[in-house]
């Protein structure tokens, strides 16, 4: 079976691995342009594998979100590697790989491994030579490509592969790159070398890919759950608040009538609702203080990148509305479209709450933490305003 069948998977994983890139605002592409050319290699070398790899090419550096500086921009200074974070990135990106149906397992020892070099001067392990799956050395050499790619913007394939060629032996095989001097000399370079052909090379590799083989009837559920707990690690204090926002949303939409479909829709929405906030730096999610207005600009753009990872998702795109408009209020003065009462969607008003009943009873820097009843005079207090009264009204359930 190809990949079609399967396109809001790999949507759904492309969707992550673009937002993981997202840095001042722009695409980097680094994990495309990795996943894309590390498929090609596959193709030519290990075609069994080539499901697992394009995956580990699109999340093999999934275990540095929330590092100050995108990996790219300090991958080729000396020395980077012995920064912890960079070094524990393999392993820990590998194991909440591991947990994604289809191709976790095949995928993730291939992450674990993308550092580990030729030469044995690679991390975690130091793994050498073909001690090193050939898969996770075809990550490897798609990941320096890239790099040097970075470093010598508008050069031909010719310069790219004279720099490459000094590493021969020491991060990658003479062999592997070999291999990658043919696929590019095919054509590869130029699908890849610039932004707007890769977004095509990317589409086709989606269909053409095989299928990862799903044990688990309803795959896309377990993924987005999983989603909801790589979106709460890039916070240090918000562990779980997917889940929770999730499970209150369902107990309101419940309590408000809402049609069990109606209901597994809004429960994903609400897993996914700060989705954007993977775009969002660290620093600023975590700073303890009130955020400046740049800061503050940052923090908002976030449901705009819910929305525009969600649409791009076959079956999720009906969910983007009701996930990206949580922060739009009743009385109009919400972000980021000011929307008011009836013109946002009843689950986007339902998760409103939701999201502010899990921020209230939770521990945070800048707020005492309240209990749920607390909460719900302060939810009641801005029925009409912030909150559609409804919704509040509803919210009364909870208490009992
Ligand atoms: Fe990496
Ligand atoms: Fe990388
Ligand atoms: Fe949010
Ligand atoms: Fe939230």
């Amino acid at each position: 079976m190809a990949c079609p069948a399967n396109r809001s998977f790999c949507e759904l994983i492309g969707a992550l691995a673009t937002v993981l890139d997202i840095e001042e605002g722009r695409k980097l592409y680094h994990a495309w342009r990795v996943a894309v050319v590390a498929e090609k290699l596959a193709q030519m070398l290990v075609p069994e594998e080539r499901t697992a790899i394009f995956y580990a090419g699109l999340l093999h550096d999934l275990g540095a979100m929330g590092l100050d500086d995108h990996l790219v921009h300090r991958a080729l200074i000396p020395g980077h590697e012995n920064d912890r974070e960079v070094r524990e990135h393999p392993d820990k990106g590998s194991k909440l790989v591991a947990l994604l149906p289809g191709v976790g397992a095949a995928a993730a020892p291939l992450i674990r491994d993308h550092h580990e070099y030729w030469d044995g001067s690679g991390y975690p392990q130091g793994k050498k030579g073909p001690e090193i799956p050939l898969g996770a050395q075809i990550i490897t050499i798609s990941d320096f490509f890239d790099l040097y790619l970075r470093h010598l913007p508008g050069n031909s394939w010719d310069k790219i592969a004279q720099k490459m060629q000094k590493e021969v032996n020491k991060k990658y095989s003479a062999d592997l790159s070999q291999a990658l001097s043919e696929v590019m000399a095919h054509g590869l370079f130029e699908q890849v070398a610039d932004d707007a052909e890769l977004e095509k090379a990317m589409d086709e590799t989606m269909g053409t890919v095989p299928a990862p083989e799903f044990n688990e009837k309803d795959p896309m559920s377990k993924t987005i759950r999983l989603f909801a707990q790589i979106i709460d690690a890039k916070h240090a204090y918000t562990g779980g608040h997917s889940q929770r926002v999730a499970a209150f949303a369902v107990s309101l939409g419940k309590e408000l009538g809402l049609e069990p479909a109606e209901l597994q829709r809004l429960e994903a929405a609400a897993l996914l609702h700060d989705f954007g906030k993977i775009a969002v730096p660290r620093a600023i999610l975590d700073k303890p203080g009130p955020l400046n207005d740049v800061e503050m600009a940052r923090v908002r753009e976030h449901p705009g990148y819910t929305q525009m990872l969600l649409q791009k998702i076959t079956s999720l795109k009906d969910l983007a509305p009701i996930a990206a408009l949580h922060h739009e209020r009743y009385d109009g003065r919400g972000y980021p479209k000011g929307l008011k009462n009836g013109q946002i969607p009843l689950g986007a008003r339902i998760i409103a709450v939701a999201d502010a009943l899990d921020a209230m009873t939770s521990a945070r820097p800048y707020q005492p933490r309240r209990t749920l009843v607390e909460a719900y005079r302060v939810l009641q207090k801005e029925a009409g305003k912030q909150f559609d009264p409804e919704v509040v009204d509803a919210a009364r359930t909870l208490l009992a």
